[in-house]
């Protein structure tokens, strides 16, 4: 496997969106007790443990957001994305994702489909590779594992 520092270790943006700095301490019935800092650790072990190197950022903006998705698209080999609110109102996500020609995985912690009916509206759904929706914070290291396989694939 190859060492995951290495600049040949393919490189996974994990971007999220707005409110998921709160994570913790926002309504943890819905969200959990763990902090965004938490995620990202998890992120690192989970890549470290698969040879990927990760690039690990959260934004309050929509535009910032975009401008990630921007540098993804030249830099990253797979993105993994928590939009956020912006998941289900945002076409500019939607339209910087469908100019990222690689695998995209979207997180959702909570369970949207099982929320409100406003939340079953979902623009990044429909360009992402695949969801991991309502797994809580596990389901950005289930997203690596799955990123990991599909890279691995001749
Ligand atoms: C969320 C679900 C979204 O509907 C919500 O706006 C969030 C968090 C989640 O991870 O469950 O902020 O993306």
């Amino acid at each position: 496997m190859t060492a995951p520092d290495s600049q040949s270790s393919p490189l996974v943006f994990i971007l999220n969106g707005p409110n998921l700095d709160l994570l913790g301490q926002r309504q943890p019935e819905l969200y959990g007790r763990d902090t965004l800092q938490q995620v990202e650790e998890l992120c690192r072990r989970t890549a470290a443990e698969l040879g990927l190197r990760i690039d690990f950022r959260q934004t309050n903006s929509e535009g910032t957001l975009v401008d990630y998705l921007h540098e993804a698209r030249i830099h990253a080999q797979a993105i993994i994305i928590n939009p956020a609110a912006y998941s289900h109102t945002s076409i500019a996500v939607h339209d910087a994702l469908h100019a990222c020609d690689m695998p995209i995985y979207e997180v959702h912690v909570s369970n949207t489909w099982k929320r409100d009916s406003f939340r079953h509206t979902d623009y990044v759904a429909i360009v992402a590779t695949g969801q991991l929706n309502g797994l809580g914070i596990d389901g950005y290291a289930l997203a690596l594992r799955q990123v990991a396989a599909v890279l691995q694939k001749p």
